[in-house]
C-alpha cells in the first residue's frame, strides 16, 4: 500500500510516497539515486547494503521502508557532509582497505556503527562486529586494521 513517509536522510528532512513494503535499498538506489549503497546478495547476507538507521547498522535490502518513519538514515553519501572525511573513511584510505570498493560503503558504515557504541574496541570485538560484512577481494584484514586505526584516531592516540 502506498503511503507518505517522513524521515531524515543524511541530515535533511525527506518525504516520499512509496509502497510501504518496498525495501529501503530500492528506495535509496532507484528512487533517490543514492547509489553508494550497494546491492550484493539482496538477502541480508553480505552487508554491501549497510546503512545507519538511528546510528545502528541496518541491511537496507531487508528493511521495509515503512520501518523508517521518523528515523534518521545515514548513507555513505552523508558521512562527510562538509567535505571532511570521517575518521573511518580516512583510515580506509590510509590502510588501502579496499580493492574494487564494492563492499567499502557498507564496511565503513558498519565500522562507524561499532565505534559509536564501542569507541575503543578490542581486535576481537572488531573482528566480531565486521564478520558478517563480506569482501570478495580479500581486503578483510586491512579493513579490520582500518577500523582499529580509526578507533585510535578518534581516541586521540597515535597508531
Ligand atoms: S545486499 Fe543486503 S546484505 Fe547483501
Ligand atoms: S574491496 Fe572488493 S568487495 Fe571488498
Amino acid at each position: 500500500m502506498n503511503r507518505t513517509l517522513s524521515f531524515t536522510l543524511n541530515g535533511k528532512p525527506a518525504k516520499i510516497s512509496v509502497d510501504d513494503e518496498r525495501m529501503l535499498l530500492w528506495v535509496l538506489r532507484y528512487d533517490l539515486g543514492l547509489t553508494g549503497t550497494k546491492l550484493g546478495c539482496g538477502a541480508g547476507l553480505c552487508g554491501a547494503c549497510t546503512v545507519l538507521v538511528d546510528g545502528k547498522a541496518v541491511r537496507s535490502c531487508s528493511a521495509p521502508v515503512s520501518s523508517l518513519a521518523g528515523k534518521k538514515v545515514l548513507t555513505i553519501e552523508g558521512l562527510a557532509p562538509d567535505g571532511r572525511l570521517h575518521a573511518v573513511q580516512k583510515a580506509f584510505l590510509s590502510a588501502h582497505a579496499f580493492q574494487c570498493g564494492f563492499c567499502t560503503p557498507g564496511m565503513i558504515l558498519a565500522g562507524c556503527a561499532l565505534l559509536s557504541t564501542r569507541p575503543r574496541p578490542t581486535r576481537a570485538e572488531i573482528v566480531r562486529a565486521m564478520d558478517d560484512n563480506l569482501c570478495r577481494c580479500g581486503s578483510h584484514k586491512r579493513i579490520l586494521d582500518a577500523v582499529e586505526a580509526a578507533a585510535a584516531e578518534i581516541a586521540g592516540g597515535a597508531k
